[in-house]
């Protein structure tokens, strides 16, 4: 029997640690603040704008939502970013992508003030990441590890294989599995017999973005497999780059789609607000 790595829980256990820990900032006068911009009425972002303002809402962290037409000219946006990075009242700031195709959104992203930059996809928190210092990842890898660390999963020494090369997930992931001491390989579009790098792997990370790529042929038994992806097939139903039910016997843990990893990513986003207040007040 493997272990269902149950992100529901891990993620609710995390945002009740928030909500308990803003409550005591609060006593202490410290409040968290983060801003949340979105330009066009793009239905998908919508319900993630949405979803995040609804956590903050839970764990007590006061959400500002500027929603900007379609379109707001790139100028506009980064006067309003440079608003929020010069109120103290505002913690984070998150610019939720994509932003329509006439804006420029390298610039964007580095607009954001480092210190707010709770998305962590700043060039300064990029690179903070690969060297150690101070500075906000991206939530989603960031949620990876803590999905491994509250299984009781070790990192320490173990043959890592991140498929996918991604900047919000699979370059920020192999950093912080590198950063737990892993052995860590990232696979791409153009690597050479991908299926025997995987089964090497004693911690695959797929997010290949494929529906079900990942079979029983691509996994050792025993293996960890942590499934970024989510698709909906054919019935409409929810699926993952693993599948699920051909993995899930050969392996000691694996995430399901949903109730894995997509959860973990709006309670490392939370996480990261507060941390954004404490670093401010400190
Ligand atoms: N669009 C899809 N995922 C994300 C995310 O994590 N952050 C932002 N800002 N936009 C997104």
């Amino acid at each position: 029997m493997s272990l269902r790595i149950d992100g529901k829980k891990i993620s609710s256990d995390i945002k009740e640690e928030l909500k308990e820990q803003v409550k005591q900032l609060k006593e202490e006068g410290v409040s968290v603040c983060l801003a949340v911009i979105q330009v066009g009425n793009d239905p998908a972002s919508s319900v993630y704008v949405n979803n995040k303002k609804k956590a903050c809402a839970y764990i007590g962290i006061e959400s500002q939502a500027y929603e900007l037409p379609e379109e707001t000219t790139q100028e506009e946006l980064l006067a309003l970013i440079d608003r929020l990075n010069k109120d103290d009242h505002v913690n984070g700031i998150l610019v939720q992508l994509p932003v329509p195709a006439h804006m420029d959104e390298k610039e964007i992203i580095q607009a954001i003030s480092p210190a707010k930059d709770v998305d962590g996809f700043h060039p300064q928190s990029v690179g903070a990441l690969s060297t150690g210092e101070p500075g906000f990842v991206s939530c989603t890898p960031a949620g990876i590890i803590q999905l491994l660390k509250r299984s009781g999963i070790s990192i320490d020494g173990k043959d890592c294989v991140v498929v996918g090369r991604s900047n919000i997930v699979g370059k920020p992931m192999a950093m912080l599995l590198l950063r737990e001491n892993g052995t860590v390989t990232i696979c791409h579009s153009h690597t050479k017999n991908l299926k025997e790098v995987c089964q090497r792997a004693d911690i695959l990370v797929a997010a290949i973005g494929k529906p079900k790529f990942f079979d029983e042929s691509y996994v050792k038994d025993g293996a960890v497999v942590i499934d970024v992806g989510i698709h909906r097939n054919a019935e409409n139903k929810l699926c993952g780059d693993v599948d699920y039910d051909k993995v899930a016997d050969k392996v000691s843990a694996i995430t399901p789609v949903p109730g894995g990893v997509g959860p973990m990513t709006i309670a490392m986003l939370m996480n990261n607000c507060v941390e954004a207040a404490l670093r401010m007040n400190n």
